[in-house]
């Protein structure tokens, strides 16, 4: 009596939740048939896995399973097998790409960036799809850490106009390019470069500025939310406090060439004047005879000197 009236309610129960249960995996079914993302590196190695597992214990004769590439215009088989024999591997996917005949998992490495593009795998089992799913594969290629150069490239007293420039190489696909003058945005003028279409880029930012005082230049290079930064501290030296450098430099040229002049003179001034001199003082004391004989001799102040203490 009592359980009675409780069975419907139950049973309703039940149905809703099977109902919800049932509506919850078509949608997780559906999102997964839709969305199947795999995210690689270039160089890396990825595994890309199929609809499908063939049982080990079952024979792979009659199955045909294969892996293929949709290329906008065409799609190429990368790998098929038949029969449990491998029976073809596209040129591009040679000797790097691999597929286990039962799992049906694909293997490649290293990831190229002409990898990047959507795949399906087909599994066919006497001549019946038993399933074909696609999966789409990014390739990407991570940047080196940006690096910051700083030119002075003018300066006057107030400011100094400076090159500066980021960059960054390797990586894919095109980033952007930003930066920050003490956390104020700024545009870089940048340049990409890649060697083919599909292949690594090397990025550059060029910035000129007028530098008046401290400041901190930031570059940051980003593609799929993911950023490297680097900054870099411009330091203003006062150019009004340099410019007086140069010339104690000069002075001190100069004035040890005046020192050096006068050093000089006095040499000469003692070598020439004591002769001139020592004529005069000597006149009245000596001979023309013992003047002759001191011409030869250098030490004449000496003589003089002695000369005159003497007298
Ligand atoms: C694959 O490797 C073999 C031997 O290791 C070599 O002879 C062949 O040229 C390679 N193929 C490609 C497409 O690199
Ligand atoms: C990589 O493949 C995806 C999916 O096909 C596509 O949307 C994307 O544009 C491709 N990226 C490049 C750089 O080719
Ligand atoms: C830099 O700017 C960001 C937002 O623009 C702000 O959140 C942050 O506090 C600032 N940092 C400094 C040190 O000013
Ligand atoms: C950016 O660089 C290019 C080439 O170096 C130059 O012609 C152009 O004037 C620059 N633009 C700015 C805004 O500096
Ligand atoms: C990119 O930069 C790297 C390292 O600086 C250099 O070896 C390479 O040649 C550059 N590639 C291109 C296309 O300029
Ligand atoms: C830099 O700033 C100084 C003073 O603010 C100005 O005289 C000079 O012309 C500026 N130079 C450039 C290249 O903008
Ligand atoms: C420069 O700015 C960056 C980011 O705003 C900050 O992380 C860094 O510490 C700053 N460097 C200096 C020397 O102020």
């Amino acid at each position: 009596m009592v359980c009675l009236p409780a069975a419907p309610p139950a049973l309703a129960l039940r149905t809703w939740l099977g109902l919800g249960l049932l509506a919850l995996l078509c949608l997780g079914l559906g999102q997964a048939r839709e969305k199947r993302v795999i995210r690689s590196k270039l160089g890396e190695n990825v595994s890309l896995s199929c609809c499908h597992e063939i049982p080990r214990s079952e024979s792979l004769q009659n199955y045909r399973t294969y892996w293929q590439k949709k290329c906008p215009g065409v799609t190429l088989v990368v790998l098929a097998y038949s029969d449990g024999t491998l029976i073809e591997v596209h040129d591009r996917y040679k000797n790097r790409t691999e597929m286990d005949p039962w799992d049906l998992i694909l293997r490649i490495s290293p990831m190229e960036i002409l990898d990047n593009g959507t795949y399906q795998c087909v599994v066919q089992h006497n001549s019946v799809v038993v399933c074909d799913e696609s999966v789409t594969l990014f390739v990407t290629a991570d940047f080196s850490q940006p690096s910051i150069t700083a030119e002075v490239s003018a300066s006057s007293c107030e400011s100094a106009e400076m090159v500066i420039v980021c960059s960054s190489h390797g990586g894919f696909p095109k980033p952007r390019i930003s930066g920050a003058l003490n956390n104020v945005s700024v545009e870089w003028n940048a340049s990409w470069v890649s060697e083919s279409s599909p292949s690594p880029y090397n990025v550059t930012g060029t910035l000129v500025l007028n530098v008046t005082s401290d400041v901190n230049v930031t570059c940051s290079v980003e593609h799929d939310g993911l950023a490297k930064s680097t900054s870099l501290l411009l330091e203003k030296t006062n150019d009004c406090v340099v410019p007086p450098v140069p010339p104690p430099y000069n002075v001190i040229t100069a004035s040890s060439i005046v020192v050096i002049t006068f050093i000089l003179a006095i040499i000469l001034a003692a070598r020439y004047l004591p002769r001139r001199v020592c004529p005069h003082c000597c006149k009245p004391q000596d001979p023309v005879e013992e003047g002759m004989k001191e011409g030869t001799k250098p030490p004449v102040s000496l003589k003089v000197t002695s000369e005159t203490s003497s007298v």
